[in-house]
């Protein structure tokens, strides 16, 4: 269970967060393509990649004509910037904590708009610490708006505090149009706690991922500061912090912003096979791996075990299927540690339906607001809806 309680963060990890991304290198597509996790991070793109398709989509449902502005938090390297080209965007802001990240995308933008001319979005990059600065002052264009805000695999960062939790909220909706969206990818807390509570030490994981938590207690966890060291293969090795989702959505509630649907990556991934586009970009972006591999290629997991949904799925398919010998049957999949890495994952879209609440519009990180929002929290958590109960 989450205990209400204000937080337990021992300390600031902002910092150690934005030397681990400033030092990771950009990888070519050559070195990206011999990673043990390939096809998993080619299927995290896709599922990122249909949530931002299918939102412009339902944006331009609602108004063909409207040009479209961006806010990306978090945005890294830009690993987002061909996306909103494709979604033909009008205007993007970028903002990370991370200067070395920031300068490689705007180099990036700026190679592409070199080439693109005016067809290319105009694009404006920031370094910030979204969970501590108000963006709103930052903005060149300072009626700035938004029709689009995204933040992908980085929202967790906030809950390191609720002051914190507070700025990036304020952040996601302060210049967010009432009709628009808030959408990201995050940890899904009640996944973690569970495998945690599975495991029969403070860690989890396997030959691509590890998560190792540093509190020793598996059932009570702070709402705020519930630490723990994430570490995917070769990307990512940093602190993160659980977002228990229901806090997330009372706090969202007073910048104005209403939970639409959250999906578990599962379900996001299995909803959207029966979509078109979504389906032809899976294997455009080669979001799964051949199964059998093709062309003398090793599998990516030495482990035959990895395959085993593969192999149970192709022989059920086999049987109900007459084989052309010259065409043998194939699939497409996710070795089992790389499926058990995605699967931590959760998909969130918030519309914005009315104003931020006044308090919060005028001090974004005032602490007095710290016991009114937990009381709310203390009854949001009696939701039957607790991670990992
Ligand atoms: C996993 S990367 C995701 C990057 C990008 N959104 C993507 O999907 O490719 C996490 C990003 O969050 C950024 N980040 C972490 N804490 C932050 C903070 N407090 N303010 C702004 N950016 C932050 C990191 O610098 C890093 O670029």
């Amino acid at each position: 269970m989450m205990a209400a309680v204000p937080g337990s963060g021992s300390g600031d990890h902002s910092q150690t967060v934005a030397n681990h991304y400033n030092k990771l290198e950009e990888s070519g597509l050559e070195q990206r393509s011999r990673s043990r996790i390939f096809y998993l991070r080619n299927f995290n793109n896709w599922i990122k990649s249909v949530l931002i398709a299918r939102t412009l989509e339902k944006l331009r449902v609602k108004d063909s004509q409207r040009t479209i502005s961006v806010l990306d938090l978090c945005s890294g390297k830009g690993g987002d910037l061909l996306k909103w080209k494709k979604g033909k965007i009008d205007n993007l802001v970028c903002a990370d904590i991370a200067a070395t990240s920031v300068e490689q995308s705007e180099i990036r933008y700026n190679d592409n708009r070199q080439r693109e001319g005016n067809r290319l979005y105009k694009a404006e990059f920031i370094v910030a610490d979204c969970t501590k600065e108000r963006l709103k002052d930052k903005y060149k264009n300072p009626d700035q708006s938004f029709d689009l805000v995204s933040c992908q695999f980085s929202f967790h960062y906030c809950f390191e505090s609720y002051s914190q939790a507070l700025m990036m909220l304020r952040n996601a909706s302060e210049c967010l149009r009432v009709g628009g969206y808030f959408i990201g990818t995050t940890p899904n807390s009640n996944e973690l706690i569970r495998r945690l509570r599975k495991s029969t030490d403070n860690s989890f994981g396997n030959e691509v991922y590890n998560i190792s938590f540093s509190q020793k207690d598996k059932t009570n966890f702070p709402l705020f500061g519930a630490m723990y060291n994430f570490h995917l293969e070769g990307v990512v090795d940093c602190p993160e912090f659980l977002v228990y989702f229901p806090v997330l959505e009372r706090l969202a509630s007073l910048f104005g912003l209403k939970l639409v649907k959250k999906w578990s990556f599962s379900e996001f991934f299995k909803q959207n096979l029966t979509h078109k586009e979504s389906l032809s970009l899976l294997s455009a972006m080669q979001a799964l791996e051949p199964f059998p591999s093709v062309g003398g290629t090793e599998p990516m997991s030495a482990n035959k075990d990895d395959y085993k949904c593969a192999h149970e799925f192709l022989s059920s398919l086999s049987e109900s299927h007459t084989q052309d010998s010259r065409r043998p049957l194939k699939i497409g999949t996710l070795s089992q540690a790389e499926w058990d890495a995605a699967t931590i994952y959760l998909v969130f879209v918030f519309e914005k339906v009315g104003d931020m609440s006044p308090s919060f519009a005028a001090a974004p990180d005032s602490q007095s607001h710290t016991s009114a929002s937990l009381s709310a929290n203390r009854s949001s958590a009696g939701d039957g809806n607790k991670p990992g109960s």
